[in-house]
């Protein structure tokens, strides 16, 4: 244990210098035209320019990339965050990340008979702060989600959003060089580099192949069909993060009529009769204003965009009052908040070190791969290494559409002996002690089912009306009356076990771990029962918050935005992030945030040159 955490100490020490190197950048700032003056706040004071994009986030950076690609308009960039560190740059550190100031470090409230496994039965809900936003510390796995999500987004009366529509934002916000990419579906100029992981690991294969026995297809899961195994499809560029700073924003900060400031925490929309014309935002404590002739948007995310709304008094009546805001619209601002539960208790040891191994990981072999080739175990986030879509037995509609995710993880909580990824998660250590620390000689692998379409949804709500303070966050998971989602992640528990019993599998006897999980052992193992308890206590969110300023027509009563982006009974306002998805995506919302940056961008360019 020691001499891993000698080992570790070059990791360290590669962290500390680059977060003083990222600070540094700020010496060299007055060589860079407008971008220099991205930590001076009062350049910026009273100005007007023709956008304010408030946040600089994975959606944010996309329009203020394209907006700024025309050379007449004007855009201020206001970002509450910092620069990106060198270390964000390996893929294998993103899990270490959400111990810096690149995360805002918000946790769930705590839910009754939820997460008893947890350090104080909370579970972390992290974000991104600073100019990439959380696509600077997600896990850079790229899925679009299935067409049948767009079928529903579409025709909950949203026009321009079936998947026919959408499929170009998509590809044109890509660069794919994937094995196996199905036609007509990929990009080959955009700005996100995606591949697949430069990382092959046997084990990988064996669950391909596992998943293939057992009656899986082997799938572009971005492209004609999606149900099926795959293996995972990320943004990097040479084995380095590609995140929506790298892609996006790099390529346009010296623009001159792109305006960024950094530091900077919009406090409100400032709205007059109904219209947005600026915004207040606050750095080291000291407020300035800045004016939109054209538009303000929101880019803030899917916790600070509904914040920022409510702050500015958009939102529902009564918890505005109870925060003394005077209300300008009172719209469902924060009442839907859907997110993705994964349960990561199932692990399974096999007789072979074909696993991802700590040893392998720290080596020299591993550095050399990473800084000559792009490749080897650094590239690997999360440890997350392939992908299977699936719709379970407990499913019970008819279309060909999954209900689970099933993540494949070369390794597990024990990979790194507890340092990291079980703290990362919140896992508290003695049910770390109880189940992950008796298999950290062994080698072991995982497998994490990720519910798609909860029935249970939660919530946002201000915790004051004081802008420097976070939301309060409630996932209200496995709450629907039916137990549907229950059912649903056991039936998922249910499908890896048959699936960690094909042949493939069984050549390296594979068995599953069966130490129950602290405080469920008076249940029989392996009942259902058991796995409730287990689900109950450790899951987690994979982090794919959406719904918080929902998009729909305003006819519908859960709705904050239409389906161009507009703040309904605004003018001049709209939110362009992941906030407004307003179906739960069979995916993760990275890319989804690139391709609503894209439409959104691209309606702004719509209604600017109909002007001109
Ligand atoms: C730890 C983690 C891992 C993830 N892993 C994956 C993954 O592997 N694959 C995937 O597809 N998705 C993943 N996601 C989700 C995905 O990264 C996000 O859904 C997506 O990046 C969100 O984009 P966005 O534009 O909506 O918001 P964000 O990218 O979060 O951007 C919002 C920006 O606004 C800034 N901001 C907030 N408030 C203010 C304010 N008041 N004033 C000024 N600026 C403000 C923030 O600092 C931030 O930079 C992950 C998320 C997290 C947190
Ligand atoms: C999208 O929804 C509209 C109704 O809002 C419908 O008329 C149209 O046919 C749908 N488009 C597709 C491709 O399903
Ligand atoms: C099946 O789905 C419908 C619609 O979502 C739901 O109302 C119903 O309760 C479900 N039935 C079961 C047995 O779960």
């Amino acid at each position: 244990m020691w001499s891993m955490c000698a080992l570790l100490l070059p990791f360290g020490l590669v962290l500390v210098v680059a977060e003083r190197n990222a600070r540094e950048q700020r010496l060299f700032g007055w060589f860079d035209g407008n971008y220099g003056d991205r930590y001076n706040p009062e350049k910026f004071d009273s100005r007007t320019y023709d956008y304010i994009v408030v946040g600089a986030g994975a959606a944010g950076l996309v329009v203020a990339n394209r907006l700024t690609s025309n050379e007449d308009i004007t855009v201020l960039l206001l970002e509450a965050g910092g620069e990106p560190t060198l270390s964000s740059d390996i893929p294998l550190l993103a899990a270490a990340l959400q111990f810096t100031r690149l995360n805002w470090g918000y946790f769930m409230e705590k839910q009754e008979n939820l997460c008893q496994g947890l350090v104080d039965e909370r579970m972390p809900w992290p974000r991104g702060r600073g100019l990439g936003g959380s696509s600077l510390i997600n896990f850079m796995l790229m899925i679009r989600g299935n067409k049948h999500d767009y079928v529903r987004w579409n025709a909950s009366g949203n026009p321009g959003w079936s998947y026919e529509e959408v499929l170009p934002f998509f590809i044109k916000s890509e660069s794919a060089t994937i094995e196996n990419a199905d036609d007509g579906y990929h990009g080959t100029d955009g700005p996100v580099d995606v591949v697949n992981l430069p990382h092959n690991l046997e084990v990988v294969n064996v669950f391909v192949k596992a998943c293939e026995e057992s009656g899986y297809q082997y799938v572009d899961y971005n492209g004609e069909n999606q149900m099926g195994v795959s293996r995972m499809q990320s943004s990097l560029t040479n084995g380095r993060r590609c995140s929506a700073e790298k892609a996006y924003f790099r390529p346009a900060r010296y623009r001159s009529n792109l305006y960024t400031c950094l530091n900077a925490r919009v406090s409100k929309v400032l709205i007059r009769d109904e219209v947005a014309y600026g915004v207040e935002y606050i750095s080291n404590n000291v407020k300035y204003v800045a004016y939109a002739s054209g538009e303000v948007i929101l880019s803030a995310g899917t916790y600070h965009s509904p914040q920022i709304l409510m702050l500015s008094g958009i939102g529902p009546q009564d918890h505005l009052t109870e925060h003394d805001i005077p209300l300008i619209k009172n719209l469902p601002v924060g009442e839907k908040l859907y997110d993705h539960l994964a349960f990561i208790g199932l692990s399974f040891t096999v007789n072979e070190p074909i696993v991802e191994l700590f040893s392998n990981i720290l080596s020299l072999k591993s550095f050399w791969d990473f800084t000559v080739y792009g490749a080897g175990p650094l590239t690997v986030a999360g440890i997350v290494h392939a992908l299977a879509f699936m719709k379970t037995s407990a499913a019970n509609y008819t279309e060909n559409y999954p209900d689970m995710e099933l993540l494949f993880i070369g390794g597990g909580l024990q990979t790194d002996y507890g340092l990291i990824h079980k703290r990362m998660f919140g896992i508290s250590q003695k049910v770390y002690d109880a189940f992950w620390g008796r298999i950290e000689s062994k080698y072991s692998f995982s497998v994490y089912p990720m519910l798609l379409h909860p029935k249970s949804y939660g919530k946002l709500k201000l915790k004051s009306n004081d802008p420097r303070e976070g939301p309060l966050l409630y996932g209200n998971f496995l709450t629907d009356p039916d137990q549907q989602d229950l059912r649903a992640i056991i039936a998922a528990v249910r499908e890896v076990q048959r699936i960690s019993k094909s042949p493939a599998f069984r050549a390296y006897d594979t068995r599953q771990v069966t130490y129950p999980i602290l405080g469920c052992e008076d249940f029989v193992y392996d009942s259902d029962h058991y796995w409730e308890c287990a689900i109950r206590s450790i899951s987690v969110t994979l982090h794919h918050q959406v719904s918080t300023c929902k998009m729909g027509p305003e006819t519908d009563p859960e709705s904050v935005v239409d389906s161009q982006f507009r703040v309904h009974g605004i003018e001049n306002l709209r939110v362009i992030d992941t906030s407004i998805i307003p179906v739960t995506p069979s995916g993760h919302t990275n890319a989804i945030a690139f391709m609503i940056g894209e439409k959104g961008a691209h309606l702004l360019l719509q209604a600017y040159n109909s002007f001109q």
